[in-house]
């Protein structure tokens, strides 16, 4: 079948059956187009939390899926690739969390979303990079915090505030902590008046060098409203078909990985969903996120105190 001939049925199947589709900007560019919404880790638990559709299809990470049933249980989720991790996710294991944690009576826990269901039960409040400095900054100053499991993002917001109450999980995305500073100057020689666009799971040593740092949404919103006409784009490649159709006039060079033949600046867990799969789990309708509901509820809230946060 072709492309167009999967995006027909896709579509059709979708109107039967009154499916949404909730698409990340990582994955590819096909994939987006069959998306009825787009967005980054924050717009899509909203998304999934205020949706009104008996079936949501999760064209993402298995993280992102169980946040959109932990949010919405009498809905539908489907994952066409349940075996689509995340290494952030599997850089923090729940019982070894647990241990962590214990160490720490006194400390409230800020988890970023992508973490599994069982480590956001013994979250306080969850975050994502568009709004862990609000949600560090709604915690009192003399409130000490475990930040998990990005160290990356965990520092960069510790810069940020200033805090020494902050205790960090040693966790990174194998993606953002790819990229190589040695290209990216090198990029910048060769590009003067390009902005570096930084997302804040990458090292420290790449933001200091950063002209914006932020979120997927938060970068895309970036390059709109600056002037500047080319960009150095230090995140997942997938990012790249949203602003080149947003932006048609402006220029956007990926950032190359540190060895330049592995693809590695590409998440492979997020290019695991294909056409393919969306068109055969919604023929199907499985496979279906399923969950423990004392496991969901223990997990609800510290997503729910995270989607309160304005
Ligand atoms: P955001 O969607 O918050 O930009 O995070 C990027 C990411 O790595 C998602 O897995
Ligand atoms: Fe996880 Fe990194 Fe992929 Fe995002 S880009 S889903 S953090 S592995």
């Amino acid at each position: 079948m072709t492309n167009q001939s999967l995006m027909q049925r896709i579509a059709e199947l979708k109107a039967q059956k009154g499916a949404v589709i909730l698409a990340h900007y990582y994955t590819t560019p096909e994939v987006q187009a069959v998306a009825d919404f787009l967005g980054d880790s924050l717009a899509l638990s909203v998304k999934a939390r205020d949706i009104d559709a008996p079936i949501i299809l999760f064209a993402g990470v298995n993280f992102m899926a169980e946040t959109a049933k932990v949010l919405s249980p009498d809905k539908k989720v489907l994952l066409p690739v349940p075996e689509a991790g995340c290494s952030l996710a599997e850089s923090c294991e729940a019982e070894a969390f647990a241990a962590f944690k214990a160490k720490y009576p006194d400390h409230k826990v800020v988890s970023y979303v992508n973490t599994s269901v069982g480590v956001k039960a013994l979250t306080d409040v969850c975050c994502t990079s568009s709004n862990a400095l609000q949600v560090v900054n709604s915690i009192p100053e003399d409130q000490p915090i475990i930040f998990a499991p990005d160290r990356n993002l965990g520092s960069y917001i510790q810069k940020l505030t200033g805090r020494t109450n902050m205790v960090l999980w040693d966790g990174a995305c194998t993606v953002h902590e790819e990229f190589s500073l040695e290209k990216i100057l090198q990029l910048k020689a060769e590009h003067p008046e390009a902005k570096v666009v930084v997302h804040p799971e990458c090292r420290a040593y790449i933001i200091e060098v950063a002209d914006y740092v932020g979120s997927t949404a938060g970068i895309l919103e970036y390059c709109g409203k600056s002037d500047a006409e080319e960009f150095i784009v230090v995140t997942e490649a997938g990012i790249l078909a949203e602003m080149r159709k947003r932006y048609p006039a402006k220029q956007f060079i990926p950032a190359p990985p540190i060895d330049s033949t592995c693809g590695c600046n590409e998440c492979r867990y997020m290019k695991m969903v294909t056409l393919e799969n969306i068109l055969e789990c919604l023929e199907n309708e499985s496979p279906e996120v399923v969950m423990d509901e004392q496991v969901r509820l223990a997990a609800e809230r510290s997503i729910l105190n995270m989607v309160a946060i304005k």
